[in-house]
Formats: C-alpha cells, structure tokens, sequence
C-alpha cells in the first residue's frame, strides 16, 4: 500500500469500496471510495473518515505517515456514516484529539455515537491555524444533510468539499486526469442526480462563496480528486443547480400485457417528430437511480402504468416514490397507462407528480388494447401538447 500526496505534507488516507453497489437505494454499480485526508503540519490533522467496515485499510495508510495517537484534530464535514463511521474508533488512538465540526455536525454525531468528545464548534468564516496552514470553514447545509461543511486550505488553495462534486465509483487512481473523463463526468452527474438534486437553491448558494475561493484541488469525499477539470465541474454543478434543461423526454414505463408499451411507443414517436432527445426506459430493464442521471437535464418526463388492482404496477410505485424524494424543479410531464375497468393508476400518476411540484401537461389512458386509431389519435394529442 503506497502513500498518496495530493499537495505537500496532504495525504490522501482514505478507502476504496469495490464491492458497493448499493448506496441507500441508488445502484453504484462502479463502487466507490471514502476519502479521508491527512494534513501534516505543527497540529497533525484528519479531515473526514471512511465506512467503519473499511477501518484497517484507513489505520494502515494513516500509520504509513504518522503515529496516530500524535493526531491533533478530526475535522467532521459531515456526520452521515460513510464519514464520521470511524471517528469512535481512531478517537481511542488519540482520545485528546479535537473534533472540529459545525453546529448541526455536534449534534448529530452526539445523537449517532453517544459521546462527549472535545468538540470544537465552527461557522462559516471561521479559521484555525494548524502552523504553516490555516483552515477555514464554510457551511454547507443540504449538501448533503443540514450538518455538512467544507474546509478551505488558502495556502493549499485546497478544499476538502465532502459531498459536494463527488462520485461513487471505485479506482485505484486517485485524480481526475488519470481516469477517463467521460467516466468521471457521467458518474458525478448521477451523484448529483441521486444525492443532490433536491438541494439545487443551497447549491447556488455555495457556488458563489465558492467561486470567490482560489482552487486548484476539489477532495472530494467520494471517486476522484479535481485538480485538472475543476472549471468543468463547476460549470456542471452550476447547470444542474439552476435546473437547466435540453430538449429532451425521459419516458418511463412498466407494462401488464403490452398495451401500456405501446402507447409508450407511440408518445416516443410524438416526441420524436418534434426533434426531441428520447430516454426510453422499461422498469423491468433499469434501476430508478440510472433513470433519474438522466432526468436531470430532461424537459419532460412522461410515466406510464396499467391499473393492477386499484394502482399502479410495484415498480412504477417504487419509482415514483424515488422520483418524488428527488424531485427535479421546472418540469413539465404526462401521466399514461392501460386499464381494464377503473383508469385508477393515471390518476395515481398524475397525483404523485403533482405533488412532486411538475407541471403535469397531459394524462393519457387507453381501454383494456389500444386500436391503431386509439394511437393515432394519442400520437395527435401528445403532439398537440409539445
Ligand atoms: Fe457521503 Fe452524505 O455522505
């Protein structure tokens, strides 16, 4: 195991998850890694933590560099698990050592470990010198959770952004320029669509504190480190926060006996005779989180369920709930479906993506198998609403 300097006396000491591939509902199909730094300075600094299953690999890459009982102060950007999770644990190494956390970071890592560690509480604006380095703090709320924070290096021009800018895939390379930047990319965009997209208004926020800041490495807490495509990143997150959309439809469908498919056929070629980008996904042959890294720049969504019972099919059920966690803003959609007595799954369509906050522009539904007449005359209205 070799040491990992990402600047001068900065070390990369975190863990790669190879086998992850589910991350509280959202497939990561490539893995991922929980990166945690090491600043060796006059104060000897831990910023963040891994999975607590990952310890020994965390404890071996911090031993290569120091003794960890010498450890000084544990910045906690963020108390979710997947970073704070080896906090008791190395704390027993070096029990004086400083938590350093904000406000909202206090209080969830006492009500997750239950301990009275020396705590040190910060805000934004706040510095604390560590000897050559001094390290600010800027809060983060909602990104990902209401505690996060990221810490700013000036020297450095380093920023240790936790969840913000992250992606879940796993490399045994640690930069940006050292793997395939259409991997990067299309894994930070499904991170963004899966863990932040709700929060595009606080991400605004902190793009423009973060823009005032001089950067030239992003450690991210999750995939690769930014040091080569950092004005990428930004313009991306800059995108996807504002909810800027393309031309184009996501169609998300699951279906009893092909009547629903084909009317899910039939608004594709409507969408497609207006130049529209189509995303045609069948629920049966891909997971929700893939749907939505689409969504995310989509200008409609239109979904479709036949009535099973008084509802929708499970796995429409189950996507609309996922969709209506992550609830993209500024999207207009259309409820479809077959059914046989009672049109009671459109209607569940509709309601959801209403409540969901989309402008829902047209609901679709077709008696038991539709006629060539019943599509054309689909084809004709989805046109008309376009
Ligand atoms: Fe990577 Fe919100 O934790």
């Amino acid at each position: 195991m070799k040491t990992i300097e990402v600047k001068k006396d900065i070390y990369w000491v975190g863990a790669i998850d190879w086998d992850l591939r589910n991350f509280h509902g959202y497939l990561t199909q490539r893995g991922s890694t929980y990166n945690a730094y090491l600043i060796i300075d006059e104060k000897i600094v831990l910023v963040d933590t891994v999975k607590h299953y990952l310890y020994d690999e965390m404890l071996e890459r911090i031993k290569k560099i120091v003794d960890p009982s010498k450890i000084d102060y544990i910045i906690s950007n963020h108390v979710e698990m997947d970073h704070s999770g080896c906090i008791p644990k190395i704390l027993q190494l070096c029990p004086n050592a400083t938590v350093i956390t904000s406000p909202q970071g206090e209080k969830g890592l006492r009500q997750h470990y239950k301990q009275d560690w020396n705590f040190q509480v910060v805000k934004s604006g706040d510095n604390v010198n560590i000897g050559k380095r001094n390290i600010t703090f800027l809060q983060t709320p909602m990104i990902h959770w209401p505690d996060n924070m990221v810490s700013y290096i000036p020297e450095e021009k380093i920023i240790f952004s936790n969840d913000a800018f992250g992606q879940h895939m796993a490399t045994s390379e640690r930069f940006d320029d050292e793997v395939q930047y259409s991997t990067i990319i299309e894994e930070a965009r499904k991170y963004y669509a899966n863990i932040v997209l709700p929060y595009g208004t606080q991400v605004q926020k902190v793009m423009e504190e973060v823009r005032k800041l001089d950067i030239e490495i992003i450690a991210t807490s999750h995939g690769i480190i930014w040091r080569k495509y950092i004005p990428d990143i930004i313009e991306q997150y800059d995108k996807w926060s504002k909810n800027e959309t393309d031309k184009k439809v996501v169609i998300v469908y699951d279906t009893m006996w092909n009547s629903t498919k084909k009317m899910a056929d039939t608004i594709k070629s409507a969408f497609e005779s207006k130049d529209y980008t189509i995303c045609m996904y069948n629920l049966q042959a891909t997971h929700i989180s893939d749907i939505m890294t689409e969504l995310i720049t989509a200008e409609y969504i239109c979904v479709g369920s036949p009535t099973l019972n008084s509802g929708v099919l499970p796995t429409v059920a189950a996507f609309l709930t996922y969709l209506k966690g992550l609830a993209p803003k500024n999207r207009k959609a259309i409820a479809f479906g077959s059914y046989g007595w009672a049109p009671l799954s459109i209607k569940e369509i509709e309601e959801t993506l209403k409540s969901a906050g989309f402008d829902v522009v047209g609901t679709e539904k077709i008696n038991y198998v539709p006629s060539e007449e019943d599509l054309e005359g689909l084809r004709g209205r989805v046109e008309g609403l376009i």
